[in-house]
């Protein structure tokens, strides 16, 4: 006789150990099956090593998806301040690092012995593959590492295709294709972008040059920092953008988002007009950008010698510096992949499947992504949440 669980959560995960936590606290047999030698690899190794568990204004507008609708339910039913309750009942330590962005003080790992913690009921499978699943009309089979297993549910929480090194495999994407379950077109996120020779050319020696910018792809802008790198740009605004940018997309750079540099040189010359314009730029930019821009712009001779039609044509440029990626680095350096089920087939109350009853799917495999800042992990203790209190 196969072994029969109530509910199988394939992934131990973000999702899949929280889903654990609500599933088994309701009494039920559950399983969590990984193929991963640890559980919570991701947890592990992210916001450099400090987990970025949440964010403190986490909203249904700080995440993409076909349907913009579909998060609420969930985030509104378990919150960053659910979140946040129960890391301070287990005495984990943290701070706001910026933009509401919280961090543990100590290790990572913390939220990982947490999670377990809360899961204990549950058995875990680590170093185990699925190698099939089916639904005989009444239950799951699974063969599991060899061995013959049936569930009342399954929970996909398999995570997306970022970084195949961690044992990404797009595996939930391929489980709903077999049980019919639509899935959008999946790309990487939260991931930096590539420029080409021409880019490089004057950007590479700035490598090291850092300000806080505004980056805006396709009407979605982010203020935040900014940095030149010998890849190209880099930091968390780029990586921002990344979400909204498509292949062919220009990105433009605003490098003094919150004051008008047309009024700054202006101000300039009424004061210093026998500055030359490098020097007049590097008293708004680090010193090696605003000779790279004066260089680019080919801006010679001193502020008393440019008009006011002048300056605002510098001022326009440097408000909104077209760049042309060439590509992003792809899932190999992602945090996150975009896309993913198709929300249209799942229920937002309960993340189970809409056409095969007992088939839910959390987390990065939805077509639900978040900002940079803690909200992918919202996502995934919420639709995990949703999940686990349904099963
Ligand atoms: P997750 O990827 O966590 O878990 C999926 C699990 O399924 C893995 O354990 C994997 O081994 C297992 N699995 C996959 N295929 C399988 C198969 N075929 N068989 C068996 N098991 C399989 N987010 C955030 O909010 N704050 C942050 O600080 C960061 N930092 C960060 C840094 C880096 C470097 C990355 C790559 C990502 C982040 N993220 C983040 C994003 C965050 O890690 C991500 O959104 C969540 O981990 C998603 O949780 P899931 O449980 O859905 O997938």
């Amino acid at each position: 006789m196969p072994l029969h669980y109530d509910t199988i959560i394939l992934g131990a995960g973000a999702a899949g150990l929280m889903c654990a936590s609500f599933a088994s606290a309701k009494g039920g047999r559950v399983l969590v099956v990984d193929h991963a030698k640890r559980p919570g690899d991701k947890i592990r190794i992210s916001g450099g090593g400090r987990c970025n568990f949440t964010n403190m204004y986490a909203g249904p507008n700080n995440f993409i998806s076909g349907n913009k609708h579909f998060a609420k339910s969930a985030l509104a039913r378990y919150t960053q301040w659910d979140f946040i309750e129960l890391v301070a009942k287990h005495g984990i330590a943290y701070h706001e690092k910026t933009l509401g962005q919280l961090f543990c003080d100590g290790k990572a790992t913390q939220i990982i012995d947490m999670l377990l913690a809360e899961s204990r009921a549950a058995d875990i499978a680590l170093e185990t593959t699925i190698d099939d699943i089916n639904h005989d009309g009444a239950e799951f089979r699974l063969i599991l590492l060899g061995k013959h297993v049936t569930a009342k549910n399954i929970v996909v929480a398999t995570g997306g295709k970022s970084i195949p090194k961690m044992g990404a495999t797009g595996a939930g994407y391929q489980i709903a294709k077999q049980f019919d379950v639509p899935v959008t077109e999946t790309r990487a996120g939260l991931v930096p972008l590539t420029f080409g020779p021409q880019d490089l050319d004057w950007i590479v020696p700035l490598a090291g040059t850092a300000l806080d910018g505004r980056l805006t792809a396709n009407g979605t802008a982010f203020d935040e920092a900014l940095l030149f790198t010998h890849r190209g740009i880099s930091g968390p605004a780029v990586l921002q953008v990344s979400n909204y940018w498509h292949e062919g997309d220009a990105v433009q750079v605003n490098l003094m988002p919150n004051t008008s540099i047309f009024d700054a040189l202006r101000k300039e010359r009424a004061e210093n007009g026998r500055r030359q314009m490098s020097t007049a730029l590097a008293t708004l930019f680090p010193k090696k950008l605003a000779t790279t821009l004066a260089e680019k712009l080919q801006l010679t001779g001193n502020l008393a010698d440019q008009s006011d039609k002048a300056l605002q044509e510098v001022s326009d440029t440097l408000h909104a510096f077209a760049l042309k990626p060439t590509g992003s680095e792809g899932y190999r350096t992602a945090e996150v992949t975009l896309g993913g089920i198709n929300t249209d087939a799942l229920s937002s109350k309960t993340m189970e499947s809409k056409t095969v009853k007992g088939l839910y799917f959390i987390g990065e495999v939805v077509d639900v992504t978040g900002w940079l800042g803690g909200y992918n992990f919202q996502w995934a203790w919420s639709s995990a949440a949703a999940c686990g209190r349904a099963i």
